[in-house]
């Protein structure tokens, strides 16, 4: 199936609250499970001199899970869209877990504008994540060039994201079964973004094609990607 391009941030009103009120949590404890093997694998440990970057951070859902993982880190959650950093704050400030999350913060910026933005003077990142940001991104150079411009020689990369169907129908049955268990708008946002994901030979190709070999791709069961390694 060709990718069709869908905008990149999610700044409607109702479209933000409908993400924001789904129950994405299994997945979302899952992410962490595999960041937190990943980093112990690599005998990487984080603590109070480190910096954890969540892009695409939408309401929080997994800067928070982050910061209460590694509580004595700094994790900075970033979006593009306001509507959804305002949800993020909101939900920090009245979740049941607050008293947990005084080491996260947020910040409004386009991916494209946080290195001219200058937002991470006082520490290096060490844990750069992002979770189904990839195919919100009109092309795969902006995406790899914004990681690259992130990290540094120890920076541990994890990005997760959406697979493209092979085909439509199988697009359409994805969509199908989203619309068993969420809304309207929420299952419509699901299958463009299918239709906006990359492919797993798209992603490895990238890599190989423009001397990023210490990253990977790595195909979580049939429905999602990983990137994963150092920049
Ligand atoms: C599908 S949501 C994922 C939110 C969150 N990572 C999660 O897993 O719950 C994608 C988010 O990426 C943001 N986004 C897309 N393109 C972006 C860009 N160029 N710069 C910053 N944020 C972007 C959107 O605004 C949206 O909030």
């Amino acid at each position: 199936m060709e990718r069709v391009p869908e905008p990149e941030l999610m700044e409607e009103k109702d479209q933000v609250i409908s993400y924001d009120e789904a129950d994405f949590s299994e997945g979302e404890f899952n992410l962490i499970n595999q960041i937190s093997h990943y980093l112990l694998r690599k005998k990487f440990s984080l603590g109070e001199k480190d910096l954890i970057v969540d892009l695409g951070c939408g309401p929080g859902n997994i800067s928070e899970k982050l910061a209460i993982k590694w509580p004595n880190t700094e994790v900075v959650g970033i979006d593009g869209s306001k509507e959804m950093i305002l949800r993020a704050e909101y939900n920090r400030e009245n979740s049941t877990n607050r008293k947990k999350l005084k080491n996260l913060r947020y910040i409004c910026s386009d991916i494209k504008d946080i290195k001219s933005n200058n937002l991470f003077l006082k520490k290096r990142i060490s844990l750069l994540v992002s979770n189904s940001l990839i195919h919100h991104i009109s092309n795969l150079e902006v995406f790899f060039n914004t990681i690259r411009g992130l990290s540094n020689n120890i920076t541990v990369n994890f990005h997760k994201d959406l697979k493209r169907p092979l085909d439509e129908k199988s697009a359409l049955e994805l969509k199908e079964q989203c619309s068993t268990k969420y809304n309207e708008i929420l299952t419509n946002d699901y299958y463009a973004s299918l239709r906006a994901s990359y492919s797993f030979k798209e992603l490895k190709d990238f890599i190989l094609e423009n001397d990023l070999s210490s990253l990977d791709v790595f195909e979580d069961g049939d429905k999602y990607l990983i990137v994963y390694g150092n920049v």
